[in-house]
């Protein structure tokens, strides 16, 4: 095999091996399934694989590993698992359809544990869920572990959420009810206590190199002149000392996160690995953590270097050959031209992942609702790299991170704002301390070097819920309702798979038993991510409640976006200028039609003037999608305080 060289004989020999070896038992037409995707993936896999390791004395052992791991996942892989995979080379837009819709909890606080989920299933039915993602749900270390994020071991759950098996029956059962399953893969690190861990610390040099270990503080001291800091409150520096092994680790994250090494390729080998043990547990759909940060290079953040691209090009190649109904959605929280790689450009175009998390847009729905202006929105996402067709954003209001505001200088600029001082008002805007401001949120992670000041809350609480109920101001209630529906509307409109977030589709406020945790409390990213209140649950159908006002709408709005074929993922979504700096405008366009969302982000009536409508091609009888009533284009179109319209033109003029 160490002779091996790339050429066309060589390879052949490869798959013979595979063949005669992991995939011996299956059927004639099973083998020559893995043999065309061999055919058709491997070029995709060679090219990130010689980027990488090429120079590397052991390439084809290296590579000849890989594809055993491929191969014997293809063979483990269940019937049924087997027929998704064709379904889903049937039909290759599943996840792009209207009909996607989100819904993100942690297990054990949405319903006690997995089985629990599986019980639950009825009132994500109910909501118009079609996609769960459940957050991390691997076993993690014990205490603190950064809600999930720290993992010591990838091939069991939780032993509080249940046994791999209810996993595997809980993916069955939903994909029964036509949901998809997402579960978080943390392939940026290990918790300090998984078992490579472990081994590095004892001494033994081939976990050593699992990790980035280094003897003193020479190369930590020159990685951090460029590296910024993630959690500069509670985990400052990129670096901890290790007093067992008199070591220093790379930690990104939370001391307690320990940065896995991708130069060496036995990492990439285990991670595929757990990958498709994952997809045959019946995972359709892995949220890879923390992507960004998968290659480190000295002079330079070790953020989006081309090889952690290469990385998730090898993963997708490899598991297109052996489980291809598993797509991935890459957790890179980053400026938008860095953010597009990840979805494939170039050379790399549908090779990489199929879904990422659109911050921008999440960011800019609240920045626009502080001002009760869309200017900086429709400039900034105007000024946007186009959507590469075959990928799907992963639109959002809230998640169970903070908020940073991700607002770049040039587009403050641009519309006569400073981008500091923007920011700065928008972390006063969120943490209540803006006079007449509706926010009820949290500074997180104030770092005074750069003046960040991220926020937490929740949805709710964010868009001013919390302090109207507290006062009991029926105006600002209502107006706070507004708020929430409106971005509820905005996520459903814009291209991709939108995720509510658990709790927002009641109004859920901020909740603060995590301060009596003393492994949370220093974390309040835990305000946002309470315990699902199924007594409130229980109001969805009161309408006296704001409770059901709230839910009922966003169930309503699922039913219009799951009906609307214009809202498929693959229709471009452009910004537009509504000649009315408090209304926001965009148009999602495609051969399946053309579809106007327009929101008043403003508390006052509105009014889009019609010559602006008939411009934009929405001319005679239009309609409403989203509460199905007519509107004519024959005067100006008037808009009440936070409505949100979803325009279609009925005859086309
Ligand atoms: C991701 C997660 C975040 C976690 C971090 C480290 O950004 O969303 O919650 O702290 O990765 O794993």
């Amino acid at each position: 095999m160490s002779e091996l060289t790339v050429g066309e004989t060589d390879f052949r020999t490869l798959l013979d091996g595979l063949l005669d070896g992991p995939l011996r038992s299956m059927s004639a037409l099973e083998r020559d399934i893995f043999r065309m995707r061999f055919d058709v993936h491997l070029p995709d896999a060679l090219r990130p694989l010689t980027a990488l390791y090429g120079g590397r004395a052991d390439f084809a052992d290296q590579l000849s590993r890989l594809l055993a791991v491929a191969a014997s996942a293809y063979a483990a892989r269940s019937p049924e698992l087997r027929l998704l995979d064709l379904r889903r080379a049937c039909e290759p837009d599943w996840f792009q359809q209207p009909t996607m819709i989100g819904y993100v909890c942690y297990a054990d606080r949405f319903a006690g544990d997995l089985a629990g989920v599986r019980a639950k299933i009825p009132y994500l039915k109910e909501l118009g869920v079609t996609y769960l993602h459940l957050m991390p749900l691997l076993e993690p270390r014990p205490g603190a572990n950064d809600g999930g994020y720290a993992v010591m071991n990838y091939r069991r759950v939780n032993p509080a959420l249940g046994a791999m098996e209810d996993l595997r029956e809980l993916a069955t059962a939903l994909r029964r009810e036509g949901i998809s399953l997402c579960v978080d893969l943390v392939c940026n690190h290990t918790a300090e206590e998984h078992e490579w861990a472990r081994r590095a610390v004892a001494g033994d040099p081939v976990y050593q190199d699992y990790y980035y270990l280094f003897p003193d503080r020479i190369m930590p001291d020159q990685y951090e002149m460029a590296l910024p800091e993630v959690f500069p409150d509670f985990a400052p520096g990129n670096f901890t000392y290790l007093d067992s092994c008199d070591k220093w680790v790379w930690t990104t994250f939370n001391d307690y996160q320990w940065d896995l090494n991708y130069r060496n390729p036995a990492v990439l080998a285990e991670m595929l690995d757990i990958i498709l043990f994952l997809a045959n547990q019946g995972v359709d759909i892995l949220r890879l953590d923390a992507v960004a940060f998968m290659w480190k290079r000295l002079k330079t953040d070790c953020q989006n270097q081309p090889e952690a691209h290469a990385i998730l090009q090898i993963f997708r190649a490899l598991t297109r050959m052996a489980a291809p109904g598993l797509i991935f959605k890459a957790e890179a929280i980053v400026s938008p031209d860095k953010l597009l790689p990840y979805l494939g450009l170039g050379a790399a175009t549908h090779k990489e992942c199929e879904i990422a998390y659109h911050n921008a847009f999440m960011v800019l729905l609240w920045s626009s609702l502080a001002e009760r202006r869309a200017v900086l929105m429709t400039h900034a996402l105007q000024n946007m790299p186009e959507t590469p067709v075959n990928c799907a954003w992963l639109t959002y209001v809230r998640c169970h991170d903070d908020i940073g505001w991700a607002v770049r200088d040039e587009d403050a600029a641009a519309v006569g704002l400073s981008g500091f001082l923007h920011r700065a008002f928008l972390s006063d805007f969120y943490s209540g301390r803006f006079a007449g401001g509706f926010a009820r949120g949290v500074t997180f992670q104030h770092n005074p070097k750069t003046g960040d000041r991220r926020i937490s809350g929740t949805l709710a609480s964010l868009a001013g819920l919390e302090a109207a109920v507290e006062r009991r101001d029926w105006r600002e209630t209502d107006l706070a309702v507004r708020r929430i529906l409106l971005l509820h509307a905005m996520m459903l409109a814009f291209n991709g798979i939108p995720a509510i977030y658990m709790g927002d589709e009641l109004g859920l406020l901020n909740d603060r038993r995590y301060l009596d945790d003393p492994d949370l409390a220093d974390d309040n990213r835990w305000m946002h991510r309470p315990f699902m209140d199924w007594n409130k649950a229980e109001q969805r159908h009161d309408w006296q409640t704001v409770t059901a006002r709230i839910f009922q709408a966003v169930r309503a709005m699922i039913g219009a976006v799951k009906g609307l074929p214009s809202l498929h993922a693959q229709a471009r979504c452009h910004a537009v200028w509504t000649h009315n700096e408090q209304v926001f405008g965009m148009i999602r366009a495609s051969a399946r039609g053309r579809l106007l969302a327009l929101a008043n982000f403003s508390e006052a009536p509105q009014a889009v003037p019609r010559h602006r409508l008939h411009d934009m091609g929405f001319t005679g009888e239009l309609a409403d999608r989203l509460e199905g009533r007519p509107v004519d284009s024959w005067s100006d179109l008037r808009m009440e305080p936070y409505q949100v319209l979803w325009l279609e033109q009925l005859v086309s003029q």
